[in-house]
């Protein structure tokens, strides 16, 4: 596995495995759990779940599949803005080691910004890296404003990533978000590599795709890869799905793939709002 710096130095892998709609009513059980632990296997080794994800049945599930492996994975998960007041968070980062079955998280994201004070869930976020129940903290669906008044914050850039969607179909973010979070050596954590899958059937990604003898996937997914400071989390239930990500990895996009790409997909030219699924 490759893996970025963060901020105060540390590592996080540069492939991972998501677990949105896994542990829900249509997608839970032994198999999901084989592929997340197919993932481990092929050495992707970092994990991203959240407690809204099934109402908490996706953390079960990533709980089972990490059990009696705990320290080979980069472990992943998020709270809701409704639960992020001081006390909140406190009580929701237990609610979530205890459904993973662990003693600590690597890294907790707060996962979209809401309405109570910020302050406050950063505070938390201290207590509990204080208290070696998270390793770091940071962000989810962060724009470049709340960044700023995230940043602002007492212990706010302590701020360890952002977590936001990127893809070849969305790629806001180079304008002015990317840029900054480079700057300051904070990863982002593209969610919806795969647009969902919706990418893949895009003429320009099959067209190289079949040029380059890969899949659609595989080339979604290294073009997101070859971009400086960011780290892919796509999601894949399918054993098949799981094994052409991780060899996604050593997929390199040549400066003629990456033109072609950007003809289809153009780059930003101006401010865009971020967006968010
Ligand atoms: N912070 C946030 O607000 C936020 C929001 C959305 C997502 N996320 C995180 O990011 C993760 C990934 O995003 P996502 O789940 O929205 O979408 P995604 O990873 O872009 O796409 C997942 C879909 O693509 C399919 N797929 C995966 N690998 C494939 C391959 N090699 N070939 C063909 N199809 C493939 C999967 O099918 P199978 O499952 O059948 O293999 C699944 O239907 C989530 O699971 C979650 O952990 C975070």
């Amino acid at each position: 596995m490759r893996y970025l710096d963060l901020p105060d130095g540390g590592k996080i892998p540069v492939l991972g495995l998501g677990t949105w709609m896994m542990g829900d009513r249509s997608s839970r059980g032994q198999d999901i759990e084989d592929a997340l632990r197919l993932g481990l296997d092929l050495g992707m080794n970092l994990i991203d779940t959240a407690e809204m994800y099934a109402d908490g049945g996706a953390e079960e599930l990533v709980g089972r599949a990490i059990a009696g492996r705990r320290d080979d994975v980069f472990l992943v998960s998020k709270l809701v803005p409704s639960n992020a007041s001081r006390r909140g968070t406190l009580a929701a980062c237990e609610r979530s080691l205890k459904r993973l079955g662990t003693d600590r998280l690597d890294l907790y994201l707060l996962h979209w910004p809401g309405s109570l004070p910020l302050a406050e869930t950063v505070a938390a976020f201290e207590v509990l890296r204080g208290a070696g129940k998270i390793r770091y903290w940071g962000v989810s669906n962060f724009d470049r404003a709340g960044l700023d008044r995230l940043w602002a914050l007492p212990h706010g850039r302590n701020c360890a990533a952002n977590q936001v969607i990127y893809n070849l179909g969305r790629r806001g973010i180079e304008f002015d978000l990317l840029p900054e979070l480079r700057k300051a050596k904070v990863p982002v954590m593209a969610y919806s590599p795969l647009e969902q899958g919706r990418l893949l059937g895009h003429r320009a990604v099959a067209d190289l795709a079949k040029k380059r003898g890969v899949s659609p996937a595989q080339i979604a997914l290294a073009w997101v890869l070859n971009q400086e400071g960011v780290m892919a989390i796509p999601k894949a239930a399918n054993p098949r799905h799981v094994r052409e990500n991780r060899a996604a990895l050593e997929l390199k996009l040549s400066p003629a793939d990456l033109a072609e790409l950007d003809q289809a997909f153009p780059p930003p030219t101006r401010k865009e709002q971020l967006d968010m699924i």
